[in-house]
């Protein structure tokens, strides 16, 4: 089949490629001219594990191509998938201009031939009916097509797997015509792995996206409830957590406590959520709530920061990721950034390192000290603290790390240090809920 991707960034590239990598010929357009240049060069603009191999495959296969060309690939295509972001409004409401935008130009282009528009970007409940307005509004011919939802729940760091091996795929489409189109579109990845499709209505798959991300967001916010709790009674947050997880109904995922999630999503998507409930005139106070704890564990990590070094002018400090999870260059939302902004406020000096993060930090953080490894960020340094669990440094060797510092103290935001071990090696050391 031929398929258009439109907005080729973390859920558009990596759904594209996959595509292709699936047997369909698929066009990836963006509007940024620097990314596509990257892209046709075959180089991936971002840092996703086994993404750039996979470009390069499908590009040397024919099947995968980039341009900047909506209305042609329009054209051409029978599925097309509106990708580009939906960035938060201060108010919390998505920000549609980039999807409007993109039906207006689908619009402009579209011909007699029958085409899917799929919804793919995270988009608030009723998005659907409003690109199919848009698309009628501005239309130049008789346009024949169906606008559909199709959310993606891809993590960044695991992208490719998780689109490869997805738990479902979700269709959300009032037309059987467009959904056998879709399923046309996904029979070589359920011929494959055999995955659950839910075909759904329009509004339904809308608020699945939401829901989930919703629901994962607050089992983080009561992980970390649960570690403060741990942290005020004297008990260990991952002895609970484990324990609670144990129970199938519960499930031991995304019950990590640490510094609060970050990314480009889960604080977009539940504010998205928090608004839709509050124009349904539905009470929204556990999105609040999941919203405030989140805000509360990186507060409550500066806080421990700040009782135990007490003035902070001056001092040095060593960061240890910068990304807002591990296997990522994204530093959108990162807690690290809060943090680092909060220290400097009171005078410290940051020496930060990250395995991929640094090229997009340096871009906005230009007062800090990037370093080439975790040892020269730890040395002389009167604290370090740990802000990504990148697996580079779960295995540091902590007696060198020691050895570096002014005064060695650990303040490890995601618990990937054994507090019996870190002590013994004479560390002060601090988790989380531990
Ligand atoms: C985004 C949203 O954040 C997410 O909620 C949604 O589910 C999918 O889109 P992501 O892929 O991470 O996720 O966004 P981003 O990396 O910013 O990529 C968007 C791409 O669209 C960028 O490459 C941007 O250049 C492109 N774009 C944006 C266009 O091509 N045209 C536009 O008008 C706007
Ligand atoms: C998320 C969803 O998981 C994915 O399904 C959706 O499509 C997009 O949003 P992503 O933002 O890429 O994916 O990363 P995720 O692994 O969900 O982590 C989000 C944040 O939560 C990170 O900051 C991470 O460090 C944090 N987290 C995750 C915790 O603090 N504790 C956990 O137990 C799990």
């Amino acid at each position: 089949m031929k398929i258009a991707i439109i907005g080729t960034g973390y859920v558009g590239l990596t759904t594209g490629t996959c595509l292709a990598e699936f047997g369909h010929e698929v066009v990836c357009i963006d509007n940024d001219l620097e990314k596509l240049e990257k892209l046709k060069a075959g180089q991936s603009p971002i840092f996703e594990p086994g993404l750039e191999d996979l470009i390069k495959k499908n590009m040397a296969g024919g099947r995968l191509t980039f341009s900047a060309e909506i209305g042609s690939a329009v054209k051409e295509s029978e599925i097309i998938f509106i990708c580009v972001n939906t960035p938060p409004k201060a108010d919390g409401h998505a920000d549609l201009k980039y999807v409007e935008g993109v039906a207006r130009q689908i619009a402009q282009a579209i011909n007699g031939d029958y085409k899917v528009i799929v919804d793919k970007s995270t988009v608030p409940v009723k998005t659907a009916e409003k690109v199919r307005e848009t698309i009628l509004r501005y239309s130049v011919s008789e346009a024949k097509f169906d606008v559909i939802s199709n959310p993606e729940f891809l993590r960044e760091g695991t992208a490719v797997k998780d689109t490869m091996e997805p738990d479902r795929v979700v269709i959300g489409s009032n037309s059987q015509r467009a959904t056998d189109k879709m399923l046309e579109a996904y029979k070589p990845l359920i011929d494959k792995t055999k995955v659950p499709v839910k075909i759904v209505s329009v509004r339904s798959a809308e608020l699945i996206k939401h829901g989930a991300n919703t629901f994962l967001a607050t089992k983080i916010s009561f992980a970390n409830l649960i570690a403060e709790t741990c942290e005020q009674a004297g008990a260990d947050a991952l002895e609970v957590l484990e324990a609670i997880g144990l129970d199938d109904r519960i499930g031991r995922q995304f019950l990590k406590p640490g510094i609060g999630f970050g990314g480009s999503c889960f604080p977009k998507d539940i504010a998205a959520y928090k608004k839709t409930l509050e124009i349904l005139g539905i009470d929204n106070s556990l999105v609040e709530a999941v919203e405030r704890i989140n805000k509360r564990s990186a507060e409550r990590f500066l806080q421990k920061i700040e009782k135990e070094l007490w003035v902070l002018d001056g001092k040095i400090i060593g960061v240890l990721g910068l990304a807002f999870k591990s296997d990522t260059d994204d530093i959108r939302n990162a807690p690290a950034l809060k943090i680092i902004e909060s220290l400097k406020k009171e005078g410290a000096k940051i020496k930060a390192y990250d395995p991929q993060a640094m090229a997009n930090t340096k871009k906005i953080l230009t007062d800090i000290e990037y370093l080439e490894n975790p040892y020269q960020a730890a040395e002389k340094a009167e604290a370090l603290i740990i802000c990504t669990e990148w697996d580079e440094f779960k295995n540091l060797d902590l007696n060198k790390i020691k050895e570096l510092m002014t005064t060695p103290t650990i303040f490890d935001g995601r618990n990937i240090f054994d507090p019996a071990k870190a002590k013994e090696l004479g560390f002060k050391y601090f988790g989380v809920g531990r």
